[in-house]
């Protein structure tokens, strides 16, 4: 296997772009990864402005159409492995369907696009064309979520009854978009965000991890969408009560008006034998309520398999995920890095015309993103009949 750096292109990032950095670091975290291009802007001139004062070097391209166009043109060992797309969401489906075309592997950001016939097309043309296509829904990437996950799903919880999976922030809590601030402006603007503001941008990871952790899906759903501030065209406060695929319940829950909450995502899972508690702002721990007993709290790089909560096989893989010694936080970048780092064997698989699985275990994929998309639009139909009962599409 080659040990060359995997190259990535840059789709957006420039003039005080936000996600594009966590990503950007995550990509240079583990020294295998590297960005080499960038199409960072609309405008062509800025976009090469930006691309000349990134940082460290890259090739600017004036358009994210320029960047793949050339990129077939390039010798093997400059050409994109990957394309990363951290603009708004009414830019995520033609650029990743055009690298698609090219042959070119996608890490998108969430959500997947502005709708369900553009997420049906992503979800076909990534299966048809048989390209790696991750999601960026950071919150997967904590091992503690990995943890999460293997408890929740190998029965230790016993059945899950109830899920409490929410998102809180305030920032959104006056007309923020009114001072022209260049994160608030494009999320209440339905043409940009897509049919919903807070549940696009925060709603969906509340729902991913609730499907993460527990393996179930939303069935039906009664939504209630919200807008608190004046003059604001989309909900800011987003309430979902759901059935889940085992018959049990859950609310799926999302605000950006909780003054006060900053990036407050977290999911408590009921089950018949026991309660799990998870919060992302404290994300090197998960508790562990069991009847009768101390609370248990397990900290990531801490655990002993076989302590009598536990089982003694733990799957090695999941223990063997590289980390840091307990006592060195980890958090952000650090999840951010460990899908970069699972995407990239993916990648390695591909190219080497290996079997490669997105399967959605260590990062969410393309489906996910559909099942994004089809609860969003399930979430407006329901809201628009105050709150009625809707069933969730069949799964693509
Ligand atoms: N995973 C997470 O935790 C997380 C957090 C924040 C944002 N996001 C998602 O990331 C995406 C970007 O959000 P953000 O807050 O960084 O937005 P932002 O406004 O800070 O940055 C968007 C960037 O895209 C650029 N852009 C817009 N149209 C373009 C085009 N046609 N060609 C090239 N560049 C273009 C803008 O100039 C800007 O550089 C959104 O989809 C958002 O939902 C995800």
């Amino acid at each position: 296997m080659s040990n060359k750096p995997l190259n990535v292109g840059l789709v957006g990032g420039g003039k005080g772009a936000f996600i594009v950095h966590p990503h950007q670091k995550a990509i240079h975290f583990d020294g295998t990864r590297r960005v080499v291009a960038g199409a960072l802007f609309p405008d062509p001139k800025i976009a090469l402005e930006e691309a000349a004062n990134w940082p460290y070097p890259i090739k600017g391209y004036g358009s994210y159409d320029e960047m793949i166009a050339a990129n077939a043109a390039l010798p093997a060992g400059q050409k994109l492995d990957y394309i990363l797309i951290v603009t708004p969401n009414f830019v995520h489906y033609d650029p990743a369907m055009k690298a698609m075309k090219a042959g070119i592997a996608v890490f998108c950001e969430k959500p997947l696009c502005l709708n369900l016939k553009e997420a049906d097309d992503l979800v076909k043309a990534a299966r048809k064309l048989n390209v790696p296509f991750g999601l960026a829904h950071t919150y997967l990437g904590h091992w503690t979520s990995r943890l999460s996950r293997y408890i929740v799903r190998s029965g230790l919880l016993g059945d899950v009854r109830w899920v409490d999976s929410y998102y809180l922030q305030g920032w959104l809590a006056t007309r923020l978009e009114a001072t022209g601030q260049t994160q608030a402006v494009w999320r209440v603007d339905p043409k940009r965000a897509g049919g919903s503001g807070c549940g696009g941008d925060i709603g969906t990871h509340a729902l991913m991890q609730l499907r993460y952790v527990t393996g179930l899906d939303v069935t039906q759903l009664s939504a209630q969408l919200e807008t608190f501030v004046q003059g604001r065209q989309l909900d800011d406060h987003f309430t979902i009560y759901c059935q889940l695929s085992n018959g049990g319940k859950a609310l799926v829950r999302a605000s950006q008006i909780c003054i006060g909450h900053k990036n407050d995502l977290g999911i408590e899972v009921a089950g018949t034998k026991g309660t799990l508690v998870w919060r992302q702002e404290e994300p090197e721990s998960i508790t562990i309520l069991l009847p009768g007993q101390p609370d248990r709290v397990y900290w990531r790089g801490a655990v002993t398999p076989g302590d009598g909560f536990l089982p003694k096989d733990v799957p090695a893989d999941l223990m063997a995920e590289p980390t840091i010694p307990p006592g060195h936080p980890e958090a952000f970048h650090d999840a951010f890095a460990r899908l970069h780092r699972c995407f990239e064997a993916d990648v390695r698989k591909w190219k080497e015309g290996k079997a490669f699985k997105c399967d959605g275990a260590k990062y969410a994929n393309v489906e996910d993103g559909w099942m994004g998309i089809a609860f969003i639009e399930t979430c407006l139909k329901s809201s628009q009949k105050k709150g009625a009962w809707t069933a969730m599409p069949k799964t693509i």
